[in-house]
């Protein structure tokens, strides 16, 4: 059997690969989810919600929902919010719908690996911008020389995975007038630290706007995503969301309804996830201190540090601490090559995991001489 041409060059993501090696002594920091359970009262939602009808929604979704997740938008609920099942299907939507072969998607790099692959699925050519460290922002001068007349998407991601780094308004807005569509992956958007971070939302009318509920309430299983983007392009994206999964989970679509219908639950929830994700911040920054003995940019959003390591390549050394010190961590050139030479440590965990994992890796490296 010969695979499709389009999926020639795909493979397992590394991050998958790195976890194929845990055992059940490993500490597990290479994780893209929550480490949160629903309270009773987002079970009792979600009880609620199994009990209502199990019928095909519209393709974009329930209206009723839509109108929630049009509040205090710009955009209109009937023609300008397509549900989706999860972020990623609305990107794999998003990509279907506008990329051509032979045209040029702008990347992060480092960043979500999914970009570059859409891509590729679609006969695309990846063209990456690079993100600077230490503070890991966009060169908008590099960005800008790099989209040339077939530049179909422009794809930005604040916060960041892997890098937790937050883009401000002012770079936005000049990213959403620069000509191409532009694809703001906001998934990460309810998780930060000190101030929420600006959405491209309404910046121009060719910004597509992307979110869901993986992160922020840690249903990474449910499925429950969003697009917000103009009715021209709208139209677009639920025609190829109709053939990629007709409509996203209605029993994941009447929870996400209830969850926006009770703002002061939903208001004091995300305060609780941004009070557990900042002490496993602050557990993180400080064993990496003085562990690795160096200092990072504090992630303003996400839960991801993005540390450097010691001169050697990153996919080698993720794979021999996973066997060797059993701790998994990604390594950083899976999120492009701007990548190598550094780690994603997901603060995902316990504290106790997060400061014992990294001692792990201090002292694998001492041992080592590195
Ligand atoms: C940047 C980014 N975008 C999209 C996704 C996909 O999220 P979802 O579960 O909503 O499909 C992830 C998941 O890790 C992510 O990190």
């Amino acid at each position: 059997m010969i695979p499709a041409d389009r999926l020639a060059t795909v493979e397992l993501s590394l991050i998958r690969q790195i976890n194929a090696l845990a055992t059940p002594l490993s500490i597990n920091l290479g994780i893209g989810e929550p480490n949160v359970e629903p309270d009773e009262r987002l079970r009792e939602m979600a009880r609620a919600a199994i009990t209502t009808s199990w019928h095909y929604s519209p393709n974009a979704g329930h209206l009723s929902l839509r109108k929630k997740l049009c509040e205090n938008t710009p955009y209109d609920a009937k023609s300008e919010v397509c549900v989706t099942a999860g972020t990623q299907e609305g990107l794999f939507s998003i990509f279907t719908a506008f990329v051509n072969p032979g045209d040029e998607v702008l990347v992060p790099n480092p960043g979500f690996l999914v970009y570059a692959t859409l891509a590729r699925i679609c006969g695309a050519t990846v063209v990456t911008y690079d993100m600077e460290p230490p503070s890991w922002q966009i060169d908008l001068a590099q960005l800008e020389r790099r989209i040339t007349p077939r530049t179909k998407l422009i794809i930005v991601n604040s916060p960041s995975n892997p890098l937790g780094s937050v883009t401000d308004a002012a770079t936005l807005q000049h990213i959403a007038n620069l000509g191409p569509l532009v694809v703001s992956d906001e998934v990460y958007r309810e998780i930060w630290y000190d101030a929420p971070p600006a959405s491209m939302s309404g910046m121009s009318d060719n910004v597509l706007v992307l979110s869901g509920l993986s992160k922020s309430h840690a249903m990474t299983g449910l499925r429950l995503g969003w697009i917000h983007a103009r009715e021209a392009l709208m139209k677009t994206i639920v025609t190829a969301h109709q053939y990629v999964a007709t409509c996203a989970s209605v029993v994941s679509q009447a929870l996400a309804e209830s969850i926006f219908s009770d703002p002061e639950w939903n208001a004091q929830w995300l305060n609780g996830i941004r009070a557990q994700f900042a002490t496993q911040r602050e557990a993180a920054l400080y064993a990496i201190e003085h562990e690795l003995e160096f200092e990072i940019a504090k992630p303003a959003g996400a839960f991801y540090a993005f540390a450097a390591i010691p001169a050697c390549d990153s996919i080698s050394l993720a794979k021999t601490l996973a066997t060797d010190a059993a701790v998994l961590v990604i390594p950083g050139v899976a999120f492009g090559s701007h990548g190598e030479g550094f780690m994603r440590i997901s603060y995902a965990a316990p504290v106790e995991q997060i400061t014992a994992g990294i001692e792990r890796i201090g002292r694998w490296l001492r041992a080592n001489n590195r």
